[in-house]
């Protein structure tokens, strides 16, 4: 849990709601929170999501592992305490955007279900869709797009996770993806049927 260090501050209620903010818009703002190992294909499966949700007529974001680390948190590393910051932030930026009435795309790792679980919490029923991209670590190594599991394997990047730090696999989540058996379309055609299905866009 991150320090509560400012004090003196209200909470001020906005004339302008989220509702009327996602009416606007014609759908049900949400989080769609792709978790997995690295190489398993969460950025790739957003993206096409994303272009896809796009084409829709929906309004999105998309916020990735990597680009993320090179902005707003640029100060944290891979340690666990880092990395619980690191998914603490993405949570509340998550959160803002399902306020301004945005389909709201994460990519991370966030290897830690308490994590995970944290950003549920702070967000309403429906607005956290979490979707494990469930691909053997077998098939992320030999994919290997950035040449990390190689490195991490020659002991050159500490803390990698499904080498020397840990990947806690979700319990429930609202959706599985295999893409070691499944093309990128067969995905994102599973993830735009759930949204059609619980009507978050038409
Ligand atoms: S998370 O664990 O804190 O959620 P995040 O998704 O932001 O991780 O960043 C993961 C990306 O950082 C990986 O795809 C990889 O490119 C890079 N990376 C660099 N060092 C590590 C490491 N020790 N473990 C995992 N990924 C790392």
């Amino acid at each position: 849990m991150a320090e509560t260090k400012a004090t003196n501050i209200v909470w001020h209620d906005q004339t302008v709601s989220k509702e009327s903010r996602a009416q606007l818009k014609g759908q049900k703002p949400t989080i769609l929170w792709f978790t997995g190992l690295s190489g398993s294909g969460k950025s790739t499966i957003a993206n096409a999501l994303e272009l896809k949700l796009q084409a829709l007529g929906a309004h999105t974001y998309l916020l990735d592992g990597d680009n993320v680390r090179h902005g707003l948190n640029k100060n944290l590393g891979f340690s666990p305490e880092d990395r619980v910051e690191n998914i603490r932030r993405i949570g509340e930026v998550a959160k803002l955007f399902v306020d301004a009435g945005v389909i709201v795309l994460t990519a991370f790792i966030s290897p830690y279900r308490q994590d995970r679980d944290m950003v549920r919490k702070i967000v309403e029923a429906g607005e956290f869709i979490e979707v494990y991209v469930d691909t053997p670590i077998e098939v992320c190594e030999e994919r290997d797009p950035k040449g990390l599991y190689k490195k991490a394997r020659a002991g050159e990047i500490p803390n990698f996770t499904g080498i020397s730090a840990p990947y806690e696999a979700p319990n429930k989540p609202e959706a599985v993806l295999k893409t070691a058996t499944k093309s990128i379309e067969e995905s994102v055609d599973q993830l735009v049927t759930y949204l059609k299905q619980n009507n978050y866009i038409s």
